[in-house]
């Protein structure tokens, strides 16, 4: 089989930019592990910036997601002292859209078929080879038989796990990463949400968030010690915590129900450079992690298919190579830049085990700070909706 580029990963940076160069009609074949059900069965973030929605507008895949997507035009942060509220509306003129990520993926993978972008579901000990040259391929098997891609751009779209950051030489690249001390245990419930935005919470007994899929869908966040299990962790008593931890007022307005889905994540900062090498390039998780304060996990995946999409059609239409050349500067001058907020945000609201006194005093002031300061807030709703691609 033979393509213009390989795509290794079918989450939102796979079929992102698959779908981005599908428009400009290049040739693409994505191939992926799982099946689009188990894709489709993962519970990621929901909030999205106007660099993602502009994408799926452009690609004309936004028709659900204005029907049943949530605006935003603010969020709150509380300490149980004060309740804050980041009006990006009024400070930026922006807001942010509350739509799931498993439904982005969803519409991404309901229009593949129509428009000529073919999903290999499956495909199995996916291997990189010659991504030196101008003649890279893929191997993999599937239903048991070998296979081979050979193509002119490999696009690594296959997550913190997946093996094409790891056919990079060890020679041209470096990582960097920051493990943090604790977890976040999920749960998705069908009631309606505690309040009508986000609330992120720092309590004495750790971090809570309040989040939401729709109006009679409700996620929610707590901190939770590293070496915990979800046997731990009975509905009732997250549900107690939660109202313990979000402050009296959200505790009024939450309603409980059975959890439909509950899971814990490890919180990592993780950034890889360069993220091109020969013809291979990465994009999403493949190349960095966010912790999911702030959310920006889904939206990096969907600059990166900007910049990597414009910069492959660009070469395909006229062999110039000024953008696939400045592809890992520009992709991570804005990674670097979601990692420092998803950072703060983390710091400012989390618990840490072994923080002390003055740590906890800073967190009180910068929130105090916050509060008071026009500029402090606008910063932060600037970078909350998504800094400009
Ligand atoms: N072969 C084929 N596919 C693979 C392989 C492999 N060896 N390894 C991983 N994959 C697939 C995974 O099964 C997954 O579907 O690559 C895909 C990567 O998708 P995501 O993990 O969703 O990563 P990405 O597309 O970069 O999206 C980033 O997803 O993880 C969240 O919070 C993160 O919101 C962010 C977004
Ligand atoms: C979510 O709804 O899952 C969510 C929202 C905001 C975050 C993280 C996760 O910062």
């Amino acid at each position: 089989m033979k393509t213009q580029v390989a795509i290794i990963g079918s989450g939102p940076a796979g079929l992102l930019l698959g779908h981005l160069l599908r428009q400009a009609d290049l040739d693409v074949v994505i191939v992926e592990r799982h099946t689009a059900e188990y894709v489709l069965s993962r519970i990621r973030a929901g909030v999205l910036e106007t660099t993602a929605t502009d994408l799926l507008e452009r690609l004309g895949l936004d028709a659900r997601m204005h029907e049943e997507g949530l605006v935003h035009t603010g969020f709150k942060l509380t300490d149980g002292e004060r309740m804050l509220r980041i009006d990006m509306e009024l400070l930026i003129g922006k807001h942010v859209m509350v739509y799931g990520q498993t439904e982005v993926t969803k519409d991404l993978i309901d229009a593949a078929p129509g428009r000529g972008l073919e999903i290999l579901w499956e495909a199995e000990d996916v291997t990189l080879h010659a991504i030196d040259s101008d003649a890279p391929y893929l191997g993999f098997t599937r239903g048991g038989e070998a296979h081979r891609i050979d193509a002119r751009f490999i696009a690594g779209c296959d997550g913190f796990y997946g093996p094409s950051r790891r056919a990079f030489p060890e020679s041209v690249a470096r990582d960097y990463e920051l493990a943090y001390p604790f977890g976040w245990l999920g749960i998705l419930a069908d009631v309606p949400p505690c309040d009508e935005e986000l609330i992120y919470a720092n309590h004495e007994q750790g971090f809570a968030l309040a989040s939401m899929r729709s109006r009679t869908r409700s996620r929610y966040y707590i901190q939770v010690p590293i070496d915990t299990t979800l046997t731990d962790w009975p509905d009732e008593r997250i549900w107690d915590e939660l109202a313990l931890r979000l402050g009296p007022q959200a505790a009024e307005g939450m309603a409980r129900g059975p959890s439909i889905e509950k899971s814990i994540a490890p919180l990592r900062s993780f950034v890889f450079e360069p993220m091109r090498h020969g013809s291979l390039f990465l994009a999403g998780d493949a190349a960095h992690i966010v912790p999911p304060t702030g959310a920006k996990g889904l939206n990096l995946a969907a600059s990166d298919a900007a910049y990597l999409s414009d910069a492959l059609i660009r070469w395909f239409a006229s062999g110039d190579a000024e953008g696939i050349d400045g592809y890992s500067e520009r992709a991570l001058a804005r990674v670097w830049k979601s990692e420092r907020f998803s950072w703060s945000l983390t710091n400012l609201m989390h618990r840490f085990p072994d923080g002390g006194a003055f740590e906890r005093r800073m967190q009180v002031a910068e929130l105090d700070y916050i509060a008071g300061s026009r500029a402090a807030q606008t910063a932060i709703a600037e970078n909350y909706v998504g800094l400009p691609l």
